[in-house]
């Protein structure tokens, strides 16, 4: 009927074409403070997984796949796309995987995430057609200190960028084809974890030439524009050598690592951009770039110029068709990386992260402290071949975690950007924090049940009234208190577990006694990953 509609609009009313054709496309809203990927006109949680990197090379091999993944369950499968199956040749494109996936993604109830894997993966230039690898003139390489070029398309060729943009808008055009009014298609990631490996910087000549001439104004320019508000640590770097208005690059960024990073940050940032704004020019999705993490000072064992914290705004003065910088978190201290992304109006996004035990409790914490628009493990096909030694989640603990998230994602969304939610992970180190949601202080703590073991504690909590919340996840205990001290004391009313049933509040136990220590404790001891709600009063 919907479509009937937009088409008996369109031949009405013609002038409207491309407005129309964008009515309920995926795109990103602000709610309160957070944003959210809205679609067809919802916002829609991203309870995601990423396939292994040549799965979706071939439909026979994924396809008996799809049914598995959506039982985990996930809404949304993180699939890669590469450049030399799309244009094999010059010019002549093939969608067949494009098609096919789709439409196996739709058969089993799935959206997708697509991943360009183009100019870079990794790094490397693995994923460019054979005309491009082997075209070394026209498409020149990275070189680096001992003079020799390697595997690396390098971010100053222009060619090498029009002809990624050029495959990447004929990529989107023809999604918007297939996808534009069935929304499958949810977002696309663009190239995968760039920058240079094995040197700080590309030395080719264009690359040398560059970096002894002037910073590029649009750089000077947004540096003062937005001196007040840069990432810190880039912001350092500048003030550190001078805060200078304009100069090369080593007059104004110093002659330490970071002036190489920031230089290649501008190049890739500049190369992405321009690739990013041609594919949306063609169907304008949530388009993000993910960024295999490290950091200064860095030992370049990580590629220099990916879209780390510290160089975001180097990214962002290059262009502004990336709507989301997004971190592949591998790392013990996921808290730390989620803090670090998700600042200077970046939302959160993580679309490569372990799963199993781990993803379990991290999904927890980057929705619930961060709003996140999405999570997502890799390899969460690896269920294929049980040998392959990537995360294998035998016991499918994220799904235990997805499943219940799923059914709190209209109540999560309800009450994101408005510091109504709270998300923890809690271990024998990180036993206790103290979140404030309404005028309470909650001290959430690691229940005495799970302190006998190593199990971790995690959960949710939102604010769902002046006096209620709702809860999610295990192994921990919330009492409450009140922001201003004095005589009244918070009591606990009562404690519900319960479930939203197609969306509405089933209570189930009414839990006091031993499950809430006589009324003091509001306590999430299953061993499951539960929903609770509690009621809590004053008294003096
Ligand atoms: C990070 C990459 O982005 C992925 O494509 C994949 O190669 C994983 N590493 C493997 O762990």
């Amino acid at each position: 009927m919907r479509r009937i509609l937009i088409v008996l609009t369109l031949l009405c009313f013609p002038h409207l074409s491309a407005q129309a054709q964008h009515i309920g496309i995926p795109h990103l809203e602000k709610h309160g403070t957070a944003t959210q990927l809205v679609v067809d006109g919802k916002p829609f949680l991203i309870l995601g997984g990423e396939i292994n990197n040549s799965s979706s090379s071939n439909l026979d091999y994924i396809r008996p796949a799809w049914g598995r993944l959506a039982a985990i369950p996930l809404n949304t499968v993180l699939t890669p796309l590469s450049w030399e199956l799309i244009e094999p040749r010059e010019g002549q494109f093939d969608f067949t995987l494009v098609d096919g996936l789709i439409q196996d993604a739709r058969r089993n109830n799935l959206h997708l995430v697509f991943l360009l894997l183009a100019s870079w993966k990794n790094g490397m230039s693995s994923y460019v057609p054979l005309w491009v690898k082997k075209d070394t003139q026209r498409f020149p390489r990275v070189i680096l200190k001992d003079g020799n070029p390697i595997e690396v398309l390098s971010p100053l060729g222009r060619e090498s960028m029009a002809a990624d943009a050029h495959a990447f808008a004929a990529l989107m055009r023809h999604i918007r084809e297939v996808d534009g009014d069935a929304h499958t298609v949810l977002m696309m990631q663009v190239e995968n974890e760039v920058g240079v490996l094995g040197d700080s910087r590309d030395r080719s000549p264009a690359a040398n030439k560059a970096f002894d001439a002037p910073v590029p104004k649009e750089l000077m320019t947004y540096l003062w524009q937005h001196h007040d508000t840069l990432i810190p640590e880039f912001r350092k770097v500048w003030e550190t050598a001078g805060a200078k208005p304009t100069g090369t690059w080593q007059e104004v960024f110093g002659h330490g690592v970071e002036v190489d990073e920031i230089f290649m940050a501008w190049n890739y940032g500049r190369y992405i951009q321009s690739v990013t704004a041609a594919g949306k020019a063609e169907y304008p999705i949530p388009m993000y770039v993910n960024t295999w993490l490290g950091g200064w000072p860095h030992p370049h064992a990580f590629p220099s110029g990916a879209p780390l914290p510290e160089v975001m705004d180097v990214w962002r003065a290059a262009g502004t068709a990336i709507d989301v910088f997004s971190p592949d978190i591998y790392e013990t201290d996921f808290a730390n990386w989620c803090d670090r992304y998700n600042r200077s109006g970046n939302p959160l996004f993580i679309p490569e992260a372990l799963g199993g035990l781990t993803g379990e409790a991290n999904v927890f914490y980057a929705i619930g402290a961060h709003e996140a628009i999405g999570f997502s493990p890799f390899g969460v096909d690896s269920f294929i071949d049980q040998e392959r030694p990537i995360e294998i989640d035998a016991a499918n603990d994220l799904g235990k975690s997805y499943a219940v998230l799923q059914s709190l994602a209209p109540v999560i969304l309800e009450h994101e950007g408005r510091g109504e939610m709270a998300g923890f992970v809690l271990d024998k180190d990180h036993p206790q924090t103290s979140v404030e949601l309404n005028g309470y202080l909650l001290d959430v703590k690691l229940d005495h049940v799970f302190e006998t073991n190593s199990q971790h504690a995690f959960g949710l909590i939102i604010a769902t009234g002046p006096d209620e919340f709702l809860g999610a996840g295990t192994g921990f205990s919330v009492s409450f208190r009140l922001k201003s001290a004095g005589r009244t004391q918070v009591g606990l009313g009562y404690v519900d577990e319960g479930a939203f049933v197609g969306g509405a509040w089933v209570p189930g136990r009414r839990l006091n006694g031993d499950e809430d220590d006589q009324g003091r404790a509001w306590r999430f001891i299953e061993k499951r990953i539960h929903v609770e709600k509690a009621v809590v009063y004053r008294y003096e």
